[in-house]
């Protein structure tokens, strides 16, 4: 099977290098692994050593098939830009305690990459029987399917991840990162596998990406910086989420959100922005949320200032971070839950300039219809609103 698909990569090896003006690093001579899947961790590395070396333009080819990887770090910088071109599906050990990091495939400090096909498979199922993070504070840190830190001007596009044992994507200090066509895979009840999470990062694209998992499809935290999030579908998932936000000191600002022409689907919330109570200071400024569609989605509109998922913090202390210029718009479909509509923000400091316009979210359910609450805000209203904004203070 191996030399099969070896064979194979080869003739497309040559039919690509004939078209593509870039140098190819082929992995080689993986080892059959005792009758098990080849494991190519160490020519993987060996691959991209090479191309990251190469002064021009280089590509690192992975062919057709299925292959072990353990954890490894692409370390950059690289002399040019490097494109991995990925046909195969890698594999990363089931058991987590294999792992010493907490990343699987982690790519660093790397100025242009492209990060092209392929599936990387987290083997996630007997790490979220072991998580006990909800109960644990001082839990292991699972490993992320795949890490981007401080990368700049990449793309990764027509990969899939499946099955992390944590979050797939997290994103951190990166500049200029587009995900297109990327596509997230992980059953509704597995744990905290949040699909892209964003940290302090600048320009950061999600575009007609496809994220079924068991926590946030989009997450976003501090110091997120104009992301788009446009023609995503979530769910099963939590949402698209800003936050949680204020749980730590020096948290930097959240500005710049455009999240639209999304579908959520089965979701437990569609669109919300959370921050904890009792909070550090911090702010969330210029976030829209446009042309939404909601299909049987609990939560679909929500800010959330006393977000407190396990019940362990000061609930009754309010929020220091500072909500504004928010618009919701054109949002419609139909609501898992009553409320559909829910703006809870700070009574130390209330949300400010917030729009809401043309929402239209149906709730079939017995103790229907649908509501709208709202608190410490006086929103801009305008367009078709059912059910009617802000008919009565969050309960
Ligand atoms: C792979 O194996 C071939 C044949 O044994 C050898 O010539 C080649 O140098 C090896 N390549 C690497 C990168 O080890
Ligand atoms: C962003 O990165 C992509 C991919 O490398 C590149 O083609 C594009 O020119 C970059 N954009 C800017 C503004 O640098
Ligand atoms: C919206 O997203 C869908 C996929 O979810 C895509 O097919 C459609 O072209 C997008 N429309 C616009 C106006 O971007
Ligand atoms: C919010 O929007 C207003 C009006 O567009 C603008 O003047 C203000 O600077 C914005 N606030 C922040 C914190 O960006």
């Amino acid at each position: 099977m191996a030399i099969k698909s070896y064979v194979g990569a080869l003739l497309l090896l040559l039919s690509f290098s004939s078209t593509i003006n870039a140098q190819v690093f082929q992995i080689e001579n993986y080892s059959a692994n005792g009758g098990g899947i080849p494991d190519i961790t160490q020519s993987f590395l060996g691959a991209w050593k090479k191309a990251c070396a190469s002064p021009t333009r280089a590509k690192v080819f992975i062919p057709g098939g299925t292959f072990a990887l353990s954890e490894v770090v692409l370390e950059g910088p690289c002399k040019s830009h490097v494109e991995f071109n990925i046909h195969g599906t890698l594999q990363a050990p089931a058991d987590p305690s294999r792992f010493r990091t907490d990343g699987w495939v982690v790519f660093q400090h790397i100025d242009g990459l492209t990060l092209l096909g392929g599936t990387f498979d987290g083997q996630g199922r007997i790490a979220w029987a072991q998580n006990d993070c909800n109960k644990n504070q001082n839990c292991r840190t699972l490993p992320t399917n795949l890490r981007f830190n401080f990368v700049s001007n990449a793309i990764v596009h027509d990969v899939t991840t499946l099955d992390s044992k944590n979050f797939h994507v997290n994103v951190l200090g990166c500049n200029n990162l587009t995900f297109q066509h990327f596509h997230v895979n992980a059953p509704g009840n597995s744990i905290n596998t949040d699909g892209i999470h964003i940290g302090r990062s600048l320009g950061v694209n999600i575009l007609d990406t496809d994220i079924k998992t068991g926590d946030d499809c989009v997450s976003l935290g501090d110091g997120s910086r104009q992301i788009t999030v446009k023609g995503v579908t979530c769910g099963p998932g939590h949402g698209i989420s800003i936050g949680s936000l204020g749980r730590y000191d020096n948290e930097e600002p959240v500005s710049g959100v455009f999240v639209t022409n999304c579908t959520i689907t089965g979701a437990q919330n569609g669109v919300r922005i959370k921050t904890w109570p009792a909070s550090k200071i911090g702010i969330a400024t210029d976030m829209h949320f446009e042309d939404i569609q909601m299909n049987n989605v609990a939560n679909p509109v929500l800010i959330d200032q006393g977000y407190c998922p396990w019940n362990q913090c000061q609930a009754e202390i309010p929020s220091l971070v500072k909500i504004s210029n928010v618009s919701f718009k054109r949002i419609r479909g139909t609501s898992a839950s009553k409320v559909a509509v829910k703006i809870a923000c700070s009574k130390r400091i209330p949300c400010e300039n917030v729009e809401i316009a043309d929402i239209n979210l149906v709730y079939r359910g017995p103790d229907g219809p649908a509501t709208s609450e709202c608190s410490n805000v006086s929103p801009l209203i305008s367009g078709v609103q059912n059910p009617p904004a802000c008919a009565k203070p969050v309960s």
